[in-house]
Protein backbone atom coordinates (compact mmCIF):
# COMPACT_ATOMS: atom_id res chain seq x y z
CA UNK A 1 0.00 0.00 0.00
CA UNK A 2 1.14 3.31 -1.08
CA UNK A 3 1.93 5.50 2.33
CA UNK A 4 0.91 8.79 0.51
CA UNK A 5 -2.58 7.54 -1.11
CA UNK A 6 -4.85 9.77 -1.74
CA UNK A 7 -8.04 10.21 -0.40
CA UNK A 8 -11.45 10.16 -2.74
CA UNK A 9 -13.35 12.11 -0.66
CA UNK A 10 -12.44 14.00 2.60
CA UNK A 11 -13.54 16.15 5.17
CA UNK A 12 -11.39 18.17 7.56
CA UNK A 13 -13.27 19.70 10.75
CA UNK A 14 -16.45 20.35 8.67
CA UNK A 15 -18.90 22.39 10.90
CA UNK A 16 -22.46 23.52 10.26
CA UNK A 17 -24.77 25.17 12.55
CA UNK A 18 -28.85 26.24 11.95
CA UNK A 19 -29.41 29.05 14.14
CA UNK A 20 -27.36 28.44 16.91
CA UNK A 21 -28.13 24.60 16.88
CA UNK A 22 -24.73 22.43 15.83
CA UNK A 23 -25.93 19.71 13.63
CA UNK A 24 -22.51 18.56 12.37
CA UNK A 25 -19.91 19.96 14.89
CA UNK A 26 -16.46 19.50 13.64
CA UNK A 27 -16.04 16.01 11.35
CA UNK A 28 -12.97 15.09 9.64
CA UNK A 29 -13.27 11.81 7.47
CA UNK A 30 -11.26 10.69 4.87
CA UNK A 31 -12.36 7.53 2.18
CA UNK A 32 -10.39 5.99 0.46
CA UNK A 33 -10.54 3.97 -2.90
CA UNK A 34 -12.56 0.82 -2.90
CA UNK A 35 -14.16 1.19 0.37
CA UNK A 36 -18.17 1.26 1.27
CA UNK A 37 -18.29 3.49 4.43
CA UNK A 38 -21.77 3.09 6.03
CA UNK A 39 -22.49 6.59 7.79
CA UNK A 40 -25.52 5.38 11.02
CA UNK A 41 -26.37 7.44 14.24
CA UNK A 42 -29.58 7.84 15.43
CA UNK A 43 -32.36 10.34 13.88
CA UNK A 44 -30.71 13.69 14.08
CA UNK A 45 -27.32 12.99 14.37
CA UNK A 46 -26.46 15.09 11.59
CA UNK A 47 -25.78 12.02 9.08
CA UNK A 48 -27.62 13.95 6.15
CA UNK A 49 -26.50 17.45 7.13
CA UNK A 50 -22.73 15.98 6.71
CA UNK A 51 -23.79 14.66 3.43
CA UNK A 52 -25.47 17.76 2.25
CA UNK A 53 -21.50 18.90 2.60
CA UNK A 54 -19.91 16.44 0.95
CA UNK A 55 -22.14 17.37 -2.37
CA UNK A 56 -22.22 21.11 -2.33
CA UNK A 57 -26.08 21.33 -1.34
CA UNK A 58 -25.10 22.54 1.84
CA UNK A 59 -21.65 25.22 2.84
CA UNK A 60 -20.01 24.26 5.90
CA UNK A 61 -19.25 27.14 8.16
CA UNK A 62 -15.98 25.83 9.01
CA UNK A 63 -13.56 23.15 7.86
CA UNK A 64 -12.67 22.05 4.32
CA UNK A 65 -14.32 19.32 2.38
CA UNK A 66 -11.70 17.86 -0.51
CA UNK A 67 -12.73 15.54 -3.34
CA UNK A 68 -10.06 13.89 -5.24
CA UNK A 69 -7.38 16.20 -3.61
CA UNK A 70 -9.12 19.31 -4.59
CA UNK A 71 -10.94 22.04 -1.89
CA UNK A 72 -14.23 22.31 -3.14
CA UNK A 73 -15.35 23.11 -0.20
CA UNK A 74 -17.64 26.15 -1.87
CA UNK A 75 -18.33 24.90 -4.97
CA UNK A 76 -22.23 24.24 -6.05
CA UNK A 77 -23.38 20.35 -6.56
CA UNK A 78 -22.64 20.42 -10.00
CA UNK A 79 -19.41 21.74 -10.32
CA UNK A 80 -18.62 18.11 -8.31
CA UNK A 81 -20.65 16.36 -9.92
CA UNK A 82 -18.53 17.41 -12.85
CA UNK A 83 -15.20 16.46 -11.04
CA UNK A 84 -16.77 13.07 -10.44
CA UNK A 85 -19.37 12.97 -7.52
CA UNK A 86 -22.27 10.71 -8.04
CA UNK A 87 -25.13 10.94 -5.45
CA UNK A 88 -28.96 10.55 -4.49
CA UNK A 89 -30.54 11.86 -1.63
CA UNK A 90 -32.43 10.80 0.92
CA UNK A 91 -35.74 12.17 -0.24
CA UNK A 92 -36.84 10.76 -3.54
CA UNK A 93 -36.15 13.64 -6.18
CA UNK A 94 -37.44 12.59 -9.31
CA UNK A 95 -39.48 14.32 -11.57
CA UNK A 96 -42.28 12.83 -11.54
CA UNK A 97 -44.47 14.00 -14.49
CA UNK A 98 -41.26 13.18 -16.57
CA UNK A 99 -40.50 9.96 -18.30
CA UNK A 100 -37.83 7.49 -16.58
CA UNK A 101 -35.72 8.61 -19.47
CA UNK A 102 -36.09 12.08 -19.61
CA UNK A 103 -35.06 12.17 -15.55
CA UNK A 104 -31.88 10.65 -16.24
CA UNK A 105 -31.22 13.15 -19.09
CA UNK A 106 -32.59 15.83 -17.15
CA UNK A 107 -29.79 15.03 -14.14
CA UNK A 108 -27.15 14.23 -16.92
CA UNK A 109 -27.76 18.48 -17.87
CA UNK A 110 -27.67 19.34 -15.05
CA UNK A 111 -24.65 17.69 -13.97
CA UNK A 112 -23.27 19.54 -16.83
CA UNK A 113 -24.60 22.99 -16.10
CA UNK A 114 -26.55 23.38 -18.68
CA UNK A 115 -29.65 25.53 -18.49
CA UNK A 116 -33.11 24.12 -18.67
CA UNK A 117 -34.21 25.61 -21.75
CA UNK A 118 -31.07 23.81 -23.36
CA UNK A 119 -33.33 20.22 -23.02
CA UNK A 120 -34.73 20.42 -26.22
CA UNK A 121 -31.76 20.18 -28.47
CA UNK A 122 -29.74 17.99 -25.54
CA UNK A 123 -32.22 15.41 -25.19
CA UNK A 124 -31.14 13.64 -28.83
CA UNK A 125 -27.78 13.75 -27.38
CA UNK A 126 -28.11 12.39 -24.41
CA UNK A 127 -30.41 9.63 -25.19
CA UNK A 128 -27.38 6.98 -25.48
CA UNK A 129 -26.00 7.70 -22.26
CA UNK A 130 -29.13 7.96 -20.37
CA UNK A 131 -30.66 4.78 -22.24
CA UNK A 132 -26.88 3.00 -20.66
CA UNK A 133 -27.10 4.29 -17.25
CA UNK A 134 -30.94 2.70 -17.21
CA UNK A 135 -29.73 -1.02 -18.98
CA UNK A 136 -26.80 -1.04 -15.98
CA UNK A 137 -29.66 -0.86 -13.22
CA UNK A 138 -31.85 -3.02 -14.78
CA UNK A 139 -35.04 -0.40 -16.05
CA UNK A 140 -34.83 -0.05 -19.76
CA UNK A 141 -37.60 -1.49 -20.08
CA UNK A 142 -40.16 1.02 -18.68
CA UNK A 143 -37.98 4.32 -19.91
CA UNK A 144 -40.86 5.56 -21.29
CA UNK A 145 -42.82 5.49 -18.48
CA UNK A 146 -43.95 8.45 -16.38
CA UNK A 147 -41.12 8.50 -13.04
CA UNK A 148 -44.85 8.90 -11.13
CA UNK A 149 -45.75 5.66 -12.24
CA UNK A 150 -43.28 4.00 -11.43
CA UNK A 151 -43.44 1.73 -8.05
CA UNK A 152 -41.15 3.27 -5.05
CA UNK A 153 -38.40 1.01 -4.70
CA UNK A 154 -38.29 1.42 -9.21
CA UNK A 155 -38.14 5.24 -7.90
CA UNK A 156 -35.33 5.09 -6.06
CA UNK A 157 -33.64 2.68 -8.21
CA UNK A 158 -34.17 5.37 -11.08
CA UNK A 159 -32.12 8.19 -9.15
CA UNK A 160 -29.51 5.36 -8.72
CA UNK A 161 -29.61 5.49 -12.80
CA UNK A 162 -29.68 9.25 -12.57
CA UNK A 163 -26.31 9.09 -10.34
CA UNK A 164 -24.54 6.74 -12.61
CA UNK A 165 -24.82 8.73 -15.78
CA UNK A 166 -22.34 10.93 -14.86
CA UNK A 167 -20.00 8.20 -14.52
CA UNK A 168 -19.03 9.02 -10.82
CA UNK A 169 -15.82 8.17 -9.32
CA UNK A 170 -17.58 8.06 -6.36
CA UNK A 171 -21.04 7.25 -4.86
CA UNK A 172 -22.64 9.07 -2.22
CA UNK A 173 -25.98 7.52 -1.33
CA UNK A 174 -28.71 9.24 1.11
CA UNK A 175 -30.52 5.78 2.88
CA UNK A 176 -30.85 4.30 -0.95
CA UNK A 177 -33.21 2.11 0.36
CA UNK A 178 -35.22 4.43 2.57
CA UNK A 179 -39.15 3.75 2.31
CA UNK A 180 -38.79 0.28 0.60
CA UNK A 181 -39.79 -3.15 2.07
CA UNK A 182 -37.13 -5.45 3.09
CA UNK A 183 -36.87 -7.73 -0.08
CA UNK A 184 -36.71 -4.43 -2.22
CA UNK A 185 -34.16 -2.93 -0.13
CA UNK A 186 -32.24 -6.26 -0.06
CA UNK A 187 -32.37 -6.51 -3.68
CA UNK A 188 -31.61 -2.80 -4.45
CA UNK A 189 -28.73 -3.17 -1.69
CA UNK A 190 -26.97 -6.17 -4.06
CA UNK A 191 -27.26 -4.20 -7.30
CA UNK A 192 -25.54 -1.33 -5.71
CA UNK A 193 -22.81 -3.31 -3.93
CA UNK A 194 -22.98 -5.13 -7.96
CA UNK A 195 -22.34 -2.04 -9.77
CA UNK A 196 -19.72 -0.32 -7.18
CA UNK A 197 -17.56 -3.70 -7.58
CA UNK A 198 -17.90 -4.09 -11.23
CA UNK A 199 -17.26 0.12 -12.03
CA UNK A 200 -14.68 -0.06 -8.85
CA UNK A 201 -16.24 2.93 -7.45
CA UNK A 202 -15.74 3.79 -3.30
CA UNK A 203 -19.05 4.44 -2.28
CA UNK A 204 -20.30 6.38 0.97
CA UNK A 205 -23.95 5.84 1.80
CA UNK A 206 -26.48 6.15 4.84
CA UNK A 207 -28.32 3.45 6.12
CA UNK A 208 -30.71 2.38 8.72
CA UNK A 209 -30.98 -1.37 8.03
CA UNK A 210 -28.14 -2.61 10.01
CA UNK A 211 -28.49 -5.97 7.99
CA UNK A 212 -27.42 -4.38 5.40
CA UNK A 213 -24.66 -2.06 6.98
CA UNK A 214 -22.67 -4.95 8.31
CA UNK A 215 -23.48 -7.06 5.46
CA UNK A 216 -22.09 -4.71 2.69
CA UNK A 217 -19.80 -1.78 4.46
CA UNK A 218 -15.70 -1.96 4.78
CA UNK A 219 -15.88 0.59 7.29
CA UNK A 220 -18.70 1.83 9.77
CA UNK A 221 -18.70 5.50 10.88
CA UNK A 222 -21.05 6.18 13.87
CA UNK A 223 -22.15 9.70 14.14
CA UNK A 224 -23.99 11.06 17.19
CA UNK A 225 -24.67 14.59 18.13
CA UNK A 226 -22.81 16.07 15.23
CA UNK A 227 -19.82 14.20 15.62
CA UNK A 228 -17.80 11.04 14.92
CA UNK A 229 -18.28 8.75 18.12
CA UNK A 230 -17.00 5.34 16.34
CA UNK A 231 -14.82 4.52 12.96
CA UNK A 232 -14.02 1.28 12.54
CA UNK A 233 -14.25 -1.78 10.71
CA UNK A 234 -17.97 -3.48 11.19
CA UNK A 235 -17.19 -6.22 13.24
CA UNK A 236 -15.61 -3.49 16.12
CA UNK A 237 -18.45 -1.40 15.72
CA UNK A 238 -21.24 -4.38 16.08
CA UNK A 239 -20.00 -4.85 19.33
CA UNK A 240 -19.37 -1.63 20.38
CA UNK A 241 -21.24 -0.47 23.69
CA UNK A 242 -21.56 3.23 22.78
CA UNK A 243 -23.43 2.61 19.76
CA UNK A 244 -26.09 1.02 21.84
CA UNK A 245 -26.29 3.97 24.08
CA UNK A 246 -25.89 6.54 21.33
CA UNK A 247 -29.51 4.39 19.83
CA UNK A 248 -30.90 5.01 23.18
CA UNK A 249 -34.52 4.85 22.58
CA UNK A 250 -34.66 3.66 18.73
CA UNK A 251 -35.22 0.57 17.22
CA UNK A 252 -31.82 -0.55 15.57
N1 LIG B 1 -32.20 23.24 7.37
C1 LIG B 1 -32.23 23.03 8.70
N2 LIG B 1 -32.65 23.98 9.55
C2 LIG B 1 -32.65 23.77 10.89
N3 LIG B 1 -32.28 22.63 11.48
C3 LIG B 1 -31.85 21.62 10.67
C4 LIG B 1 -31.81 21.76 9.24
N4 LIG B 1 -31.34 20.61 8.72
C5 LIG B 1 -31.11 19.79 9.77
N5 LIG B 1 -31.41 20.39 10.93
C6 LIG B 1 -31.27 19.81 12.27
O1 LIG B 1 -29.98 19.29 12.40
C7 LIG B 1 -29.98 18.03 13.07
C8 LIG B 1 -29.35 16.98 12.19
O2 LIG B 1 -30.24 16.70 11.11
P1 LIG B 1 -29.88 15.64 9.99
O3 LIG B 1 -28.53 15.96 9.45
O4 LIG B 1 -31.00 15.61 9.03
O5 LIG B 1 -29.82 14.31 10.85
P2 LIG B 1 -29.91 12.77 10.39
O6 LIG B 1 -29.81 12.69 8.90
O7 LIG B 1 -28.76 12.12 11.10
O8 LIG B 1 -31.21 12.26 10.93
C9 LIG B 1 -31.45 17.74 13.41
O9 LIG B 1 -31.67 18.15 14.76
C10 LIG B 1 -32.23 18.63 12.47
O10 LIG B 1 -33.45 19.02 13.02
MG1 LIG C 1 -31.02 11.88 7.38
Amino acid sequence: MNAIRQPVVSTSNVAKSFGGFTAVGGVSLDIYDSEAVAIIGPNGAGKSTFFDLLTGRKIPDSGEVRLFGEPVTDLPPWQRVRRGLGRSFQISSVFRNATVLENVQIGLMLARGRAWNMFGRASAMLRQEAGAALEQVGLQAKRDMLAGDLSYGDQRTLELAVALSTKPRVLLLDEPTAGMGREESRKCLELIRAIAASERIPIVFVEHDMDVVFSFATRVVVLAAGKVLIDAEPQAVRSDSRVKEAYFGEDI
